[in-house]
């Protein structure tokens, strides 16, 4: 196994460019399963989840090949309508096979997800909203067996909560139901458009794109896709953490930065100058605070919803640029029950943070707050957390478990370097 070591106290400058969504790869890679063919996909991250997946892919029976970021991926042959536990268990996305080969093979078994390392993270709205468009699911030996006897029929469908995954796979089910289906209550964030868009490219007829109520008129069949995956919203915003709380200052190139509303607020109310065009956001220290040598970022809170909401993927991030802002800062996480487990290794850092519930008390203790130590990465966005701490604080951090990084930054070593960074890898 590697680790990742960190030898921080350098303001990270300089530009970075941020790759493909990983959350927009995986559901447009499972859309492809939805009409036979060859599908073009664009400006795919080469991440371990998108390796699972296309793996997951070939298992089905879809042969897929990778030229630079661009996969091709090849369903006319479809063997299996399975998605065995093996996978499941290393990427609850796999789920987002479910509703496509129902619609494609009327049939589909994937595996439970089971718990994972942030929360419970059920799929009962998946089921639910499926069961509404006439499948019949049955739980059994931790596998959801799904088939139809009749076509897929339309329905009107309520989210208690907006889910994006399963808003995704609802939608590539009811593409081609006969009849309308209204997804009511539904998941907004961007790689949802993105999907709206492949399948609309496809074919299918789904109206009300970055609203909360989709009309999906039912068709009879797709053709093949070509499409690009949107910037990886949170990449970009984890770089952004990253400039900032090192007290640097640096651009993240090939980005949507209206796909980050809520971060690009609350970094311009800790006193950050933050700039935008269409495709790059700038962000550096105000002059004035450099000069009088106060150097300090103020504290503000944050409170996790769904988009446009301030995303949960980015709460561990900026909870590191708070250890290291002046005054007190509450998080509330209000999306996974169990998304702090990054406070434990913060405070080995020297963070002053208090866990109550959902909510997360930091102390600022200043640009100089913490220092370097051994931590252990937990899941994907609690390890960027402490890369970013890692970069921040003085000294040598040296972080184990890495692969979970590996789930979700392309090149992280190589673009963080690019920015100044002293960062690379080790065999433990
Ligand atoms: C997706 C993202 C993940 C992000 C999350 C929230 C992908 C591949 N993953 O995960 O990175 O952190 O959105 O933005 O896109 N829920 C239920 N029942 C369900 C489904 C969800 O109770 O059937 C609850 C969840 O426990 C959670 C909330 O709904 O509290 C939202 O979760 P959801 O949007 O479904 O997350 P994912 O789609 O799994």
């Amino acid at each position: 196994m590697e680790k990742l070591i960190v030898e921080g106290g350098r303001p990270l400058s300089g530009e970075v460019r941020v790759s493909g969504a990983k959350n927009a790869a995986l559901p447009l890679i499972a859309a492809t399963l939805l009409a036979p063919g060859k599908h073009v996909l664009r400006n795919v991250p080469d991440l371990r989840d998108t390796r699972t997946f296309i793996r997951l892919m070939e298992e089905l029976g879809v042969s897929s090949e990778r030229r630079g970021d661009i996969v091709t991926l090849d369903s006319t042959n479809l063997v299996h309508a399975e998605a065995s536990y093996d996978l499941v268990k290393t990427m609850r996305a796999s789920v987002l096979v479910l509703g496509p080969l129902i619609a494609r093979l009327g049939r589909a078994k994937v595996s439970l997800p089971g718990g994972c390392a942030i929360g419970e993270r059920p799929i009962d709205f998946h089921i639910m909203g499926l069961e509404a468009l006439g499948v019949s699911c049955r739980l059994e030996n931790g596998y959801v067996d799904a088939k139809i006897d009749t076509p897929l029929q339309g329905n009107v469908i309520y989210f208690d909560i907006p889910s994006v995954t399963a808003t995704e796979n609802l939608l590539m089910a009811a593409v081609l139901a006969e009849g309308v289906t209204v997804l009511k209550n539904a998941a907004r964030e961007p790689e949802i458009g993105n999907l709206i868009d492949m399948l609309n490219g496809m074919g299918a007829d789904i109206k009300g794109k970055e609203s909360d109520k989709l009309i999906i008129e039912g068709v009879k069949t797709l053709s093949p896709a070509d499409c690009t995956i949107i910037p990886d919203r949170i990449e970009a915003g984890t770089y952004l953490i990253a400039i900032a709380a090192t007290g640097g200052s640096g651009t993240v190139t090939h980005c949507v930065p209206s796909h980050l509303p809520a971060l690009l607020e609350k970094l311009r109310a800790v006193g950050l100058n933050v700039s935008e065009t269409e495709d790059t956001v700038t962000v550096s220290w105000p002059k004035k605070s450099k000069d009088s040598g106060s150097n300090q970022l103020q504290s503000v809170n944050i409170k996790t919803m769904p988009y446009p909401g301030y995303p949960t993927d980015l709460q561990a991030q900026f909870m590191t640029l708070m250890a290291v802002a002046t005054g007190v800062s509450r998080i509330n996480e209000t999306i996974f029950e169990n998304r702090f487990m990054h406070v434990a290794e913060l405070k080995r850092m020297g963070a002053d943070i208090t866990v109550d519930g959902y909510s997360a008390v930091v102390t600022g203790k200043g640009l100089d707050g913490l220092s370097g130590a051994p931590v252990m990465a937990t899941d994907l966005r609690a390890s960027s957390s402490l890369v970013i701490a890692g970069l921040a604080a003085s000294g040598r951090t040296e972080i184990t478990r890495i692969y979970h990084l590996e789930r979700g930054y392309e090149n992280l070593v190589k673009k963080l370097t690019r920015l100044g960074a002293r960062v690379w890898k080790e065999r433990e």
